[in-house]
């Protein structure tokens, strides 16, 4: 059972998550990325950084939404999938086993593996500077900050009683290793 949470026992630096956008219905996505922060209280919003030539960057100004899923060590292999193959190419859900449910009151769907889910409603973007200090590619180097409304939070209720303890969830290595599943 999923129980209302405080959403920011959630978010933690250098942790990863899986952002699922599009429709639940039809071109539903899931993006993996490595940061989300806590940017605002009242209302309370989150911000993230996506590329710009990704699927999900698309679906998401499209729809006006995105949802923030936790993931935990178990989801290392889908998490490294959905952040190595774009929607654009492939069902997401069908190629990872992930499975997706419909959420509180966007029609995007979260993720029933994932522990946490925020509901976002995107406020805006901002276009940031290319990464210009590696050899990333262009479709990679250019991203935009999301900033979006935190209108629903919640999480299995295993999750939510008390203070969460974050940092269990980094035991074994998870996000590292999944960063360095990324470089093999
Ligand atoms: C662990 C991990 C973290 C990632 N974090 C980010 C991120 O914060 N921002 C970003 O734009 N891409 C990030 N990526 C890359 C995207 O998830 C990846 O390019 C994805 O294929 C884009 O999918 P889409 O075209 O379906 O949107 C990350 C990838 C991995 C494996």
């Amino acid at each position: 059972m999923k129980v209302d949470v405080e959403y920011l026992e959630f978010l933690w630096p250098v942790k990863t998550y899986l952002i699922t956008c599009g429709n639940m219905a039809s071109k539903a996505n899931i993006v993996a990325v490595g940061f989300c922060m806590p940017a605002a209280g009242q209302p309370p919003q989150v911000a993230c950084s996506i590329g710009k030539a990704f699927y999900s960057h698309e679906l998401i100004e499209q729809t006006g939404e995105f949802i923030v899923n936790v993931p935990t060590e178990a989801l290392k292999r889908a998490v490294y999938y959905c952040g190595t193959h774009s929607g654009r190419h492939v069902d997401k859900f069908k190629e990872t086993g992930l499975t997706p449910l419909p959420a509180r009151r966007l029609k995007a769907p979260i993720i029933a593996e994932c522990i946490a889910h925020l509901e976002c409603v995107f406020v805006g973007k901002l276009d940031t500077k290319p990464y210009t200090n590696s050899d990333l590619k262009p479709n990679i180097a250019n991203k935009a900050l999301f900033l979006g409304e935190v209108i629903e939070a919640y999480a299995d209720e295993a999750y939510a009683s008390g203070m969460l303890k974050v940092e269990h969830l980094l035991e074994g290595g998870f996000p590292r290793h999944v960063y360095g599943l990324r470089f093999k």
